[in-house]
């Protein structure tokens, strides 16, 4: 698979499942020593690539809080002794509300904020005295396309992405001089846990249908289409790239 992470350490929060899964392992794959964090348990993760003779451990936390970030990183100095890469995925999305936006429910509304974007405030916090310290780091922050598409229906969702966005550039300034870049990737709808139970079956086929009638690719998006994008963020050779928010959704947004 490549040796482009040998010798580098890489925290990937939202880790149980789904997208954070998929890029644990890929960047183990290519010689990551991998802390897969996030608030449920990541031992089955973590099982999976131990079993393919990978370095990972588990970390549980949560993103919002900052115990929950600083445990995660100190999971990760004391397994591995620093920090190079940290993909800041997890979020709330499986199982979120899809609802016109007066009918948002003020709790999940907090909550979204919470996660999505103080999440990825608090753990970049946490992760960056380390990063500076060596005076090299890649953060990879998760958004959607959706923020680009004036997408209906979760509101809330929406927004939590668009700081992520935002979030992106203005702490790629922050960081420059640091040795440390600060990237986005902005998926399209991919196929996971998530997007399979997010309504009955009837509804996702019908939206999956007009999901791959707005893609140029006529396939609807895996996992693994989203994973070489994240990895290429995150390695040495995007030392140039930063401040930057990669869209990978099979042509649905173009320019
Ligand atoms: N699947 C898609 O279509 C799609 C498209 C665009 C962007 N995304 C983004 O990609 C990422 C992963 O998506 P997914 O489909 O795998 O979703 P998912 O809901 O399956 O995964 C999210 C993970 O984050 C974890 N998590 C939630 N709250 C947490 C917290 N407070 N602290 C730590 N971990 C927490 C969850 O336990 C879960 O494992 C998310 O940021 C999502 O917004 C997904």
């Amino acid at each position: 698979m490549g040796d482009r992470f040998q010798g580098r350490v890489a925290i990937v929060t939202g880790a149980q499942r789904g997208l954070g899964a998929e890029f644990s392992l890929r960047l183990a794959a290519e010689g990551a020593s991998v802390v897969c964090a996030d608030i449920g348990s990541c031992e089955q993760t973590v099982g999976r690539l131990r079993a393919a003779g990978y370095n990972a451990v588990a970390a549980q936390g949560d993103v919002q809080t900052k115990a929950g970030c600083d445990g995660i990183v100190a999971a990760a100095l004391d397994a591995f002794g620093k920090i190079d890469v940290l993909v800041n995925n997890a979020a709330l999305y499986g199982g979120i509300s899809i609802d016109g936006f007066e009918a948002i429910d003020e709790a999940e509304w907090d909550r979204m904020m919470s996660v999505n974007v103080k999440g990825v405030w608090q753990m970049t916090r946490a992760a960056v005295p380390a990063m500076r310290k060596a005076g090299y780091g890649r953060i990879v922050n998760i958004s959607s396309n959706v923020i680009f598409m004036g997408k209906p229906g979760f509101l809330h969702y929406v927004a939590s992405k668009g700081a992520v966005w935002a979030m992106t550039g203005a702490l790629s300034r922050e960081l420059a001089g640091s040795g440390i870049t600060v990237n986005a990737l902005a998926p399209g709808y991919t196929l996971t846990d998530a997007t399979r139970s997010m309504s009955t079956p009837d509804v996702v086929a019908a939206l999956e249908k007009n999901i791959l009638e707005s893609q140029s690719v006529k396939r609807l998006i895996e996992p693994q289409d989203l994973a070489g994008a994240v990895l290429f963020l995150a390695s040495e050779a995007a030392g140039m790239v930063t401040g930057q928010t990669m869209t990978v959704d099979g042509g649905t947004i173009t320019g």
